[in-house]
């Protein structure tokens, strides 16, 4: 921690989350739903400059045009929520290079505001512990805590409450979206209420098979595959024919499996390798008659670093 005593500048990598599971267990009183999620961190990354600022003020700069750089980016409401905390450190510049999608699915804007957090807790030299950087960042989103340590994680409540599982590193994956496609997550958890899915849950889901899964000693992707389960798809697909479309192209692949993450408009699917995710992920746009984006990614076993 001292190597960061006398710097002005910090440069951290956010990695993105892609959901393997997703159950939706209750509605609450607040607005919210309580979950049971098992959460992933994949190597697709936000690059973050946080700069210290003469003046008392948070600035944010961000290459993608989508992106708001005002207080509802989250990387400005991380930066705001520590400075009303720990005043007396100045401003603070944030520079976003936009790698991981916008609303997609994957966590993109709350991992900025975990970088953030992780940030400014070196460059003030605050001193705040996972766990206290944990419970600031429930404050600020569901998605963040997790995106602090990131790995392979069981999340329940709002999705805040932690527990780490085995790591499952370095598998491959293809992840694609509709180019042009966002999804409000406010808007498919509200639909899902609405529809009252809750009560007409078409099995019951048992996040217990896929934790079992994972924890399993021999990995096996095919049990992994098979206990990919995401709620929020039973609102989206109905509505979003190209997100249809493109977990069919998925599935028309020889893969372990293929779910949409979180509330879209990602779409994952397990590879047998790296190999085989950079082909399906080049070919992918030919066999869809709409744009998309498709990477080859792996799986990691960290959230939020510090750049070199
Ligand atoms: O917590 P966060 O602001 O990231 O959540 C975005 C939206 O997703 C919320 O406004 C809410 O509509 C929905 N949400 C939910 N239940 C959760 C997490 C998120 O209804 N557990």
């Amino acid at each position: 921690m001292t190597g960061y005593s006398h710097r002005d500048q910090v440069t951290l990598l956010a990695p993105a989350k892609i959901n393997l599971y997703l159950e939706i267990k209750a509605n609450r009183a607040d607005g919210y739903h309580e979950l049971v999620m098992v959460l992933q961190s994949i190597n697709l990354s936000d690059r973050l400059e946080i700069h210290r600022w003469g003046v008392d003020a948070i600035k944010v700069h961000c290459n993608h045009p989508q992106v708001p750089c005002d207080q509802t980016n989250l990387a400005y409401r991380a930066a705001a929520l520590l400075q009303e905390r720990y005043p007396d450190h100045g401003g603070v510049e944030i520079r976003i290079e936009k790698n991981i999608p916008v609303g997609a699915g994957l966590a993109g804007g709350s991992a900025d505001g975990a970088a953030v957090l992780v940030g400014l807790n070196h460059l003030w030299q605050l001193g705040l512990t996972l766990t206290e950087l944990q419970e600031i960042a429930a404050e600020l989103g569901s998605d963040l805590p997790f995106c602090l340590g990131g790995g392979t994680a069981l999340a329940v409540g709002r999705g805040e409450v932690l527990s780490s599982l085995p790591g499952l590193e370095n598998l491959a994956l293809v992840i694609a979206k509709p180019k042009d496609l966002a999804i409000s997550t406010g808007w498919v958890y509200q639909t899902f209420r609405q529809r009252n899915l809750l009560v007409n849950a078409p099995q019951v889901q048992l996040s217990s098979q896929m934790i079992a899964a994972i924890a399993s000693p021999e990995l096996d992707l095919t049990r992994i595959g098979r206990h990919l389960y995401n709620d929020l798809e039973r609102v989206v697909l109905p509505e979003y024919a190209m997100v249809r479309a493109l977990k069919a192209a998925l599935q028309a692949e020889e893969t372990y499996g293929v779910l949409m993450s979180g509330s879209g408009s990602t779409v994952f699917a397990i590879a047998r390798d790296l190999g085989q995710a950079q082909q399906i992920a080049a070919d992918l746009p030919q066999s869809l008659n709409f744009p998309v984006d498709a990477w080859a990614v792996t799986t990691c076993s960290h959230g939020i670093q510090m750049a070199q």
